[in-house]
């Protein structure tokens, strides 16, 4: 036990139901319950840093000040190579407001064929930043690369999981069910080095 598993009742600092749900079914296996910023009326903090890492640490801080709980926060996203990496940390943003990832992913393919690109290799990354209410805040990143296919296929993930094809298979992720996503994503990569520094130690 330590001063982050001593706390029982986490806070998920994010408003994304998708997320939430792949947060909390990779934290309920350890014994701990979390509920969503939308439960514990958290604010949606401006995402002001330039890296998936600062991201997500404003993220936690805000969360674990808001709700006097430790915070897990996560910030994510897809990079496309021939896109120079975009959308990256816009990738919440490139699908307007209200979300519209279909549209989203229009855009992706849309730009990929206006620059002629051939390669369509992307990675999914994650960075998962871990706050504490009265301490420090600790942060771990995961990546999972693969790449793309069109047009979208399978509606079993969220955000653009129906165009990505993980390394070594034939289907997107969002043909995936969600424990073989869970096996293999960014962001399951990112809260294995968690679980290695929090749960081990
Ligand atoms: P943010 O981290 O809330 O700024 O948003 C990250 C965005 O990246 C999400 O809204 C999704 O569009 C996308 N994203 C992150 N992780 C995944 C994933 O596992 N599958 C599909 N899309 C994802």
């Amino acid at each position: 036990m330590n001063e982050y598993t001593s706390h029982k009742a986490w806070a998920i600092a994010s408003h994304n139901a998708g997320k939430i749900k792949e947060i909390r079914e990779l934290i309920e296996p350890y014994g701990l319950v979390a509920n969503g910023a939308d439960e514990l009326n958290l604010p949606e903090p401006e995402e002001t840093e330039n890296t998936f890492i600062g991201n997500a640490e404003l993220k936690a801080v805000a969360g674990a000040k808001g709700s006097g709980r430790v915070a897990l926060a996560d910030d994510s996203g897809l990079e496309v190579f021939a896109l120079d990496g975009d959308p990256g940390i816009y990738s919440a943003r490139w699908s307007g407001e209200p979300r519209d990832f279909y549209a989203a992913m229009d855009k992706v393919r849309t730009e990929l064929e206006a620059r002629g690109a051939t390669d369509y290799s992307a990675r999914f990354v994650c960075a998962l930043a871990l706050a504490h209410p009265d301490g420090p805040t600790r942060v771990y990143e995961g990546e999972v690369r693969g790449h793309l296919t069109f047009p979208p296929r399978g509606n079993k993930g969220f955000g653009y999981d129906p165009i990505f094809i993980p390394e070594g298979r034939d289907i997107t992720f969002g043909e995936m069910d969600p424990a073989q996503k869970h096996a293999m994503s960014h962001r399951a990569h990112a809260f294995r080095l968690l679980v290695d520094d929090i749960f081990k130690s």
